[in-house]
């Protein structure tokens, strides 16, 4: 089996019993592949195996921090998941913004964080997908997300502050469509 099939029949397992979930996890994966035109060919199995893996954190038989990055990332390395799909799944989607507002810094620090377009393909991936699988802008998803959660709420905060600059990178990359 190659990686981007055990990732997603890992993810399946995990992710379909939570319902509409699995619907924007698959919808993440066929995003990530349009997407993988930006990265280098031999980059494209990491995406999309980091697509199909990002939110098998939300598993409540794998979590234990309850921030969904850093839970999925801990089950990967725990299971012998190769380190660069690890790192991504942790760092997806500016994780370490929402890491600052629950006090969690410190505990993703000892990932080391991939500053390269393959993390940009996999945030815009996710960040153009709805909850539901839908296909939005990244203005669309940002503002469902911050309507989802309430203002007090750690994710509201966190992307009221990620959001402009999550923004930036991706259309400086050219992976923001
Ligand atoms: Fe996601």
């Amino acid at each position: 089996m190659s990686l981007v099939t055990d990732a997603a029949a890992l993810a399946q397992d995990l992710v379909e019993p939570l319902g509409r979930r699995w619907l924007h996890v698959q919808s993440v994966a066929a995003r990530a592949e349009e997407v993988s035109t930006v990265v280098d060919e031999e980059d494209r199995p990491v995406l999309l195996a980091a697509a199909w893996l990002h939110d098998i954190g939300y598993a409540p038989t794998i979590g234990h921090s309850r921030f969904h990055p850093l839970d999925g990332g801990r089950y990967l390395r725990a299971e012998g998941w190769p380190a660069r799909i690890v790192n991504l799944v942790v760092h997806h989607s500016g994780a370490c913004f929402e890491t600052a507002e629950r006090g969690l810094s410190a505990e993703l620090e000892v990932f080391p964080f991939e500053d390269t377009p393959v993390m940009d393909a996999l945030v815009t991936a996710d960040l153009t997908t709805g909850p539901s699988g839908e296909r939005l802008t990244y203005d669309e998803r940002i503002a469902e997300i911050l309507e989802r959660y309430s203002a007090d709420d750690p994710v509201h905060r966190t992307w009221i502050k990620a959001a402009p600059i999550l923004k930036v990178r991706g259309s400086h990359r050219g992976a923001q469509s």
